[in-house]
């Protein structure tokens, strides 16, 4: 039986665990405002909020609930757009209106949707980051000019947000309705489900790859579901590593302070990876097991030379994972192995790492090519080095032979352009969606060659680069 909270209403159900919280909300409930667009996690127009306890107050995300197991809501408080509104217009809701930022409307309910969850978060409102946080929100009429300007007359109604105290606060400010104040007590009564993991059901992390994939088969799959173990959502350092729970999620990763510490460029690198409610919901287990040649985690990991850990009948193996990869979506694993953690050598101040991504459009997209380079120097040398590529071939590729190459020479255009020519022949691109193999190859040499601008940019730039190709 799973309990949770929609909007204010105590909610019991033996509705497999399988069935989106979409057609939950839709149909079992009769919520109509929650919309349904493309049910890929795309539009954005189903999104809901997910409350969770964290510590004494509620943390709020949204999510796309096309793609969320209704096994994922337990415990949690699922907030509709009827959830949300309050006696007059909320101060998200006007701003559109005064905007001109809604046409035909379908979009708007997802908007308003993470705009309210953008108000909740414990941090001053900037117009950026309201911006940001429609990120994973379509509209095909308006045009996202009004939308914008509304993000800007919201953070205005934020001004002086109580951030120790937000929901209060919004419900003072209008921004919510008042029952919202009730929501932590009656959460913390609701017992959590012990998780049974069972040899033969399949995994389930966020949802994000197999409702894509599967959505009609995996309403009634006997499934792990595995996002809420709390143990496996911890981010840790232990005995000169860094551990990853299986069940972290994008989000996760970026906020985490210690990976904050060691990448000072994660939030940039890790925005790339689709839009803030699928990295509220995608957990890193499932990035690795869906063995896409081009998941960003994947290839994030990969060139930290990241071992995983998987799990069978109580047994821990741990595995490199830039062996975990056989072949096209071939894994070195039984499919009842569950991952449970990746661990990587904490990073030393010699150590230098790069991620970067090209796709279609900057963001909300898949990659055509990404790459990941960890490259560890003394003086002018190169003592070892860690280059992984997505898009080039069936398996997110770790260059063997590049890094082999690399170790023990000297940082020059030369041993770059030598490297490369070794990369040239670990690398074999199809032409498809994401663009022929041969804008691929250029695209692998462009991140290649980036990796070491990025680096060390006194000793390299383009032109050298390109100078001695
Ligand atoms: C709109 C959209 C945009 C996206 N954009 C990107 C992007 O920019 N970059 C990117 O890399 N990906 C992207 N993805 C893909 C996806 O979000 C990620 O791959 C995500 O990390 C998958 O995690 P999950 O927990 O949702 O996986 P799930 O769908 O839950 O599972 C995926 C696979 O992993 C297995 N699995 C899950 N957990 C475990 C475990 N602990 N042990 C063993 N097996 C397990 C499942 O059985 C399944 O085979 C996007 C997806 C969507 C819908
Ligand atoms: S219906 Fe489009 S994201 Fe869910
Ligand atoms: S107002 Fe029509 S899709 Fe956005």
């Amino acid at each position: 039986m799973l309990q949770f909270i929609l909007n204010d209403e105590m909610i019991n159900t033996d509705v497999a665990k399988g069935t989106t919280v979409l057609d939950f909300v839709r149909y079992h409930q009769h919520l109509r405002g929650t919309k349904i667009g493309c049910r890929e996690g795309d539009c954005g127009a189903c999104t809901v909020l997910v409350g969770e306890l964290d510590g004494k107050n509620m943390r709020y995300q949204t999510m796309t609930c096309c793609l969320m197991p209704l096994a994922n809501a337990h415990g949690k408080h699922i907030v509709t757009i009827e959830g949300i509104n309050t006696s007059n217009l909320n101060p998200a809701q006007q701003a559109m209106v005064d905007e001109g930022g809604t046409q035909c409307g379908f979009c708007t309910v997802g908007f308003i949707v993470s705009m309210t969850g953008f108000c909740m978060e414990d941090e001053q409102a900037t117009y950026d980051k309201a911006v940001a946080s429609v990120d994973g929100n379509i509209c095909r009429c308006t045009g996202y000019k009004s939308i914008e300007r509304a993000c800007g007359c919201m953070v205005k109604s934020l001004k002086n947000k109580n951030v120790n105290s937000p929901i209060d606060w919004l419900i003072k400010k209008g921004h919510l309705p008042a029952y919202f104040s009730t929501i932590a007590p009656r959460i913390k009564l609701i017992k959590k489900e012990k998780t049974v993991s069972t040899k033969n059901n399949i995994p389930v992390g966020g949802g994000t790859d197999l409702y894509v994939q599967r959505p009609e088969e995996m309403i009634d799959k006997a499934a792990n579901h595995l996002f809420d173990s709390v143990k496996y959502k911890d981010i840790k350092s232990k005995g000169g590593y860094i551990y990853i729970g299986a069940e972290a999620t994008a989000t996760d990763i970026l906020q985490a302070p210690l990976m904050q510490k060691h990448f000072p460029s994660l939030d940039e690198e890790m925005k790339l990876v689709s839009s803030t409610p699928i990295r509220n919901m995608g957990t890193i287990a499932g990035n690795f097991v869906n063995a896409s040649p081009i998941g960003d985690l994947t290839i994030y990991f990969l060139a930290l030379n990241s071992d995983v850990i998987l799990e069978r009948n109580g047994k821990e193996r741990i595995l490199a994972l830039n062996k975990f990869y056989l072949g096209y979506k071939k894994l070195d694993k039984k499919p009842s192995d569950v991952v449970r953690w990746i661990r990587f050598k904490k990073p030393t101040k010699t150590q230098h790492y790069n991620f970067e991504k090209v796709c279609k459009r900057t963001y909300l997209d898949i990659a055509s090519v990404n790459s990941a380079a960890l490259i560890t120097k003394k003086g002018n040398k190169i003592t070892e080095a860690h280059i992984s590529i997505g898009g080039v071939g069936p398996i997110p590729t770790y260059l063997f032979k590049t890094s082999a190459f690399l170790k023990e020479k000297a940082i020059t255009p030369e041993t770059v352009e030598q490297a490369h020519k070794i990369l040239e022949k670990e690398i074999s691109p199809i032409s498809d969606a994401r663009g022929s193999a041969d804008y691929k190859r250029l695209l692998a040499r462009q991140l290649f060659f980036a990796h070491f601008i990025d680096l060390f940019p006194a000793k390299f730039s383009l032109t050298s680069l390109l100078l001695t190709h």
